[in-house]
């Protein structure tokens, strides 16, 4: 570099402190720049580590010999008691003989060494091999160590600052999260479902490569994965003592985290088949817990080691409380509507059982819609919704007289309404479930018609919810087939020829004829259910 006078000096280094390149490239820059001055031969910068020790950031000058550079190399304890001393009296100093570990043998001149100050506090030194009379350089020295301090200063505050801001975003978006979470809570108390939309939404806010949803199942005693995302464990694996270290940890109630997969993976077997599989490098296990209840664990991974923050730990804890307390409300719904769904099943039972014409009529058209949903690809929520909607269909006739129900001859215009008030009966006895509230347009509509001439609504063609479509084919073929007080069942080819006339008139146009290949093909055709 040539040489520069002080003044091209001054000029340059104003471009380096503005420059909002970090403390230690700013050092580095400086160092670079003073040995341009023809009366300096070397220059050299010491920055304190996080650890609190020092080691050099910035070399510039005469070779120290040996061949050996003085960059970024950590300073002995000799220089590290020589360089505190220096930064505790906060003054510049002139140094005859450096310590040992940052001389150099072909030393010729004085050092002069000023203090890097930051918020009132000494982090590092600069020093300066001169050639001439030390004394002459020591207020030009002595005022860009200021300088270097001020800007380190600033950029330290700017940091400060923008780490503040950057937890409190994380903050607002843990607490939107766990909004969206409560929200989801309110709108949709299915575990499954729950769990599914956790793991979707935390990745919002904690940066990962995966997620893992498990649910805790006490008669296994195995964590089963219930939802699974991006590095996740595999969707379906149960998961016991023996196969993963997070197991007996949350078992506990407590957070697990591992920096290093690498670490566990000869105990662990299926620990190992992970880390092999999706490459996950690091991982943490939270347990979602309520009163002292496991009900579960959320896990993150993620392809790098040593990954994870206290701060990512902290906000996945917050959302486990929240989703835990999801998970217990879901579980307590679940149960009453299982109570519920018992109960009233075996009160439809009783209800088809009282009379010989309906016997089993409820579960038979429940195989058949089942079926005929599964074979137009529904999903299995939806197959699910089918099955307790057609066990449920004709529920409204608990509050039909029996009399009406069963009689044999013709029946009066009012006997018809009377009956045809079961859908509507139906609909009031199952609303106050939260549970089964999908369920409840199916059921209201089983008797519509696609022509529109069907009741309550007289909905047509589409209109008619495509599940309440299909419950109505398995519900007319059902009763065709069945003796009734008043006729004898129709046969399996009469009944069919009823199905396809049918189409586009009294049943949706397609429907028919995929549920009369399902007949033929599954052996469906003789099925008979036995309660
Ligand atoms: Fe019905």
């Amino acid at each position: 570099m040539p040489d520069k006078d002080f003044s091209d000096i001054l000029c340059s280094l104003s471009s380096i402190l503005y420059s909002f390149k970090d403390a230690e490239s700013m050092c580095s820059d400086v160092v670079n720049l003073l040995v341009s001055a023809p009366t300096i031969r070397r220059s050299l910068a010491i920055m304190k580590g996080w650890r609190g020790e020092f080691h050099t950031v910035g070399y510039s000058g005469i070779s120290r010999g040996r061949g050996l550079e003085l960059k970024n190399v950590r300073c002995d304890k000799v220089t590290n008691e020589f360089i505190t001393q220096v930064l505790n009296d906060k003054e510049t100093v002139v140094v005859d003989n450096l310590p040992p570990g940052i001389s150099s043998p072909d030393s010729k001149g004085k050092n002069l060494m000023c203090p890097i100050m930051c918020k009132g506090k000494g982090v590092g030194v600069l020093i300066v091999e001169v050639m001439d009379d030390p004394v002459s350089l020591v207020k030009f020295i002595d005022a860009v160590a200021r300088y270097l301090s001020l800007a380190i200063e600033n950029h330290t505050i700017h940091n400060d600052w923008l780490e503040n801001r950057i937890e409190l975003v994380q903050e607002i978006e843990t607490l939107q999260l766990m909004y969206e979470i409560g929200k989801e809570i309110l709108f949709n108390l299915r575990t499954e479902e729950i769990v599914e939309t956790v793991a979707l939404m935390i990745r919002r806010i904690i940066p990962c490569d995966g997620v893992t949803m498990a649910l805790f199942y006490e008669e296994k005693t195995a964590f089963k994965v219930i939802a699974s995302i991006g590095t996740g464990l595999e969707n379906g694996l149960e998961l016991v003592e023996a196969d993963v270290p997070f197991y007996r940890i949350a078992m506990r109630g407590k957070t697990f985290y591992q920096h290093d997969i690498t670490l566990d993976i000869k105990n662990f077997s299926k620990l190992a088949e992970w880390a092999e599989e999706k490459n996950v490098y690091s991982y943490f296990c939270v347990p979602l817990m309520v009163q002292d209840r496991l009900f579960g664990a959320i896990i993150l991974s993620s392809v790098r080691s040593a990954w994870f923050s206290a701060t990512h730990l902290a906000a996945a804890e917050k959302v486990a409380t929240q989703v835990g307390i999801a998970l217990s409300n879901a579980k307590l719904i679940e149960d009453l509507d299982e109570i519920f769904i018992g109960t009233v099943t075996s009160l439809v039972k009783a209800i088809d059982a009282k009379s010989n014409w309906t016997r089993g009529h409820s579960l038979r058209v429940a195989e058949y819609a089942v079926r005929l949903a599964q074979k137009a690809g529904f999903s299995r929520q939806k197959i699910e919704r089918i099955r307790i909607a057609a066990i449920l269909h004709d529920i409204g006739k608990i509050g039909i007289y029996e009399a009406i129900l069963d009689k044999p001859g013709k029946l009066t215009q009012e006997e018809i309404s009377q009956i045809r008030k079961h859908t509507s009966h139906g609909v009031d006895i199952l609303l106050p479930l939260n549970a089964l509230r999908d369920i409840i347009p199916i059921i209201k509509h089983h008797h519509e018609r696609y022509d529109g001439e069907g009741y309550p609504d007289g909905l047509a063609g589409e209109d008619i919810p495509l599940e309440a479509r299909i419950l109505a084919i398995a519900d007319v073929y059902d009763a065709m087939r069945s003796d009734r007080p008043y006729r004898k069942g129709l046969t399996f080819d009469k009944a069919v020829q009823e199905l396809e006339g049918g189409a586009g008139k009294q049943f949706d146009p397609v429907l028919p004829g995929r549920f009369v290949e399902l007949l033929q093909q599954s052996g469906l055709k003789d099925f008979e259910l036995r309660d």
